[in-house]
């Protein structure tokens, strides 16, 4: 297994995931570029979401993936996030069906229920993968689709740069950050017993570098992942 501390070239504080999220909540949502994941949700040609019942949303945060799949005519969509703050603000935009404070890894939502479980920018958080795909493995019904957008191995290695945030005071925090290849996720989800349907790999592009020109350096490397996965039936 990687350990981010080997390539970390800003050595930031680092917090667990609640306490970064807790504090990053006010300005998360202005400060997390489409470009990373919804880019790359919208080049998905599977699954048919506007197709899709019900979906669990994983580390839903404020809730962003879910103003996207409403926006792709997702019907039902129940979130989960451990951060409380997260949540609030999730309750308070009203994107979900039904919110629950709980973790990725054993939900407590209703096995073989779903036919889309995603999780959008949360593998980076998970110490191990296989777990959350077991969970998703569980959720999911027969022929239903899980959707992982991924923090990029290769971004996080060559940067040295971990999910952060930049506190009112101007410090930058990290939050616990891992490193997981992208055959570690292959390996993962075909362990709990799903079949890759698709991938795709964002990269930084000319829309990334109007967003952030100092990262010329980083042209045409990949920075996000995003992996389609199907439970045959
Ligand atoms: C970068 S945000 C992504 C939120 C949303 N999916 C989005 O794309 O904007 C990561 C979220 O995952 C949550 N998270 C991280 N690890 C988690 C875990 N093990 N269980 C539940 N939520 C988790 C954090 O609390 C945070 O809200």
């Amino acid at each position: 297994m990687l350990d981010f501390s080997d390539f970390d070239a800003r050595g930031y504080r680092t917090v667990d995931v609640a306490t970064g999220y807790g504090r990053w909540v006010g300005t998360y949502e202005e400060t997390v570029e489409d470009a990373m994941d919804l880019a790359l949700l919208d080049e998905l040609t599977v699954p048919q979401w506007g197709g899709v019942r019900r979906a669990a949303d994983l580390g839903c945060g404020t809730g962003r993936t879910a103003a996207w799949l409403r926006q792709q005519g997702v019907g039902a969509i129940d979130g989960v996030d451990l951060t409380p703050e997260m949540l609030e603000v999730a309750r308070s935009k009203g994107r979900h069906d039904r919110l629950f404070e709980g973790d990725v890894r054993d939900t407590g939502l209703e096995a073989g229920a779903y036919d889309l479980v995603i999780a959008s920018l949360i593998d980076e958080h998970l110490p191990e993968l296989r777990p959350f795909y077991d969970e998703a493995w569980k959720l999911a019904a027969p022929g239903a689709a899980c959707v992982v957008v991924a923090f990029h191995p290769h971004f996080i290695m060559t940067s040295g740069m971990p999910t952060h945030f930049t506190d009112e005071a101007g410090e930058h925090i990290a939050i616990s950050t891992h490193v997981h290849l992208l055959s570690d996720h292959v390996t993962a989800g075909i362990g709990a017993g799903w079949r890759l349907a698709e991938m795709r790999e964002g990269l930084i592009d000319e829309r990334w570098l109007a967003l952030k020109p100092k990262w010329e350096k980083y042209r045409n490397h990949p920075i996000s992942a995003a992996l389609v996965w199907r439970k045959d039936s």
